[in-house]
């Protein structure tokens, strides 16, 4: 009986995706029914608080410029770099500004569970941090990609409604069989969204601001693809997990963006879904592209 099946027993089902045949790193049966899990703050070793500064110094350091600025506001409120934080703690500040919740999960989670946990303004972060020879690269998101990366933005009242808002349209979509498309939005903007400012093209998405090399390439590169935010183009535009993103798609604003995704989106999949679908790095007719 490999892990996997342990899990299966013991608590609830773990949970793969993409094509890997490795078993996932978390151990599911710590989760709850809803997923969620103790983050166990004190089994942290003293390597994994000095690797976590590392990931934390390194990226902190290429920030100015290529972040936005509702990011680096926020990003003290993780606390210090020396130490993987405590999740309450930040949950506490977060709570305040925002009403959202961190809580603590065993690695990626059955869409279903994430969308109801972000629907009720709850972010799940991964509680393990990735190995010393991981520094540059992990396959699933780890600790410090999902609070490093993701919970910055929380802390802006706009796009944290845009979260809840998603959660909530991720039970609908589930119903109305279309969490490819939803997902694909996701992709583009909470993990590799840029935002147009008048300072120039910066990052807001999660994947972009917990990688150094694809913060310094979709920000700063001549090369990168860049394309002006568009709800039905972003909804058929396959994407990549294995490479820097072939197409980067820029908004204006967060306010943009939530009132992009308001409307109900049931038609809207109707149309996708008989439409062509778009490669990765593909441009259309309709792209106003970014020079
Ligand atoms: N408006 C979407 C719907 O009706 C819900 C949603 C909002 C999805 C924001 C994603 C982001 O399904
Ligand atoms: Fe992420």
């Amino acid at each position: 009986m490999n892990a996997a099946d342990k899990a299966v027993n013991k608590g609830v089902a773990p949970v793969t995706y993409g094509t890997g045949d490795r078993p996932p790193r978390g151990d599911y049966t710590r989760a709850r029914a809803d997923y969620t899990c103790e983050q166990g703050w004190a089994d942290y070793s003293r390597e994994e608080h000095a690797l976590y500064r590392k990931l934390y110094e390194r990226q902190a350091a290429l920030l100015s410029g290529r972040a936005c600025d509702e990011f680096i506001d926020a990003v003290r409120q993780l606390g210090s770099a020396n130490e993987i934080p405590r999740f309450e703690v930040v949950t506490e500040a977060l709570y305040r500004k925002t009403q959202w919740q961190i809580v603590a999960v065993p690695g990626l989670i059955p869409e279903e569970a994430f969308f109801a946990l972000l629907a009720a303004r709850k972010f799940p972060v991964t509680h393990w941090l990735r190995r010393p020879e991981e520094f540059d690269y992990v396959v699933e998101p780890d600790v410090f990609h999902d609070l490093f990366g993701h919970v910055p933005l929380l802390f802006n009242p706009t796009f944290a409604d845009y979260m809840q808002a998603y959660g909530a349209g991720g039970l609908k979509a589930t119903r109305l069989k279309a969490c490819e498309y939803l997902a694909r939005l996701y992709w583009h903007t909470v993990e590799f969204g840029l935002i147009h400012t008048p300072q120039g093209i910066r990052a807001y998405g999660a994947g972009i601001l917990s990688s150094p090399g694809e913060l310094q390439y979709s920000v700063g590169s001549a090369e990168a693809q860049r394309v002006r935010f568009d709800l039905e183009r972003i909804m058929r535009t396959r994407y990549r997990i294995d490479t820097f993103q072939a197409t980067y798609f820029v908004i204006d604003s967060f306010k943009q963006l939530f009132e992009a995704t308001a409307p109900d989106f049931a038609p809207i999949y109707e149309r996708v879904r008989a439409d062509k679908e778009i490669a990765a790095g593909e441009l259309v007719p309709t792209d106003s592209v970014y020079r």
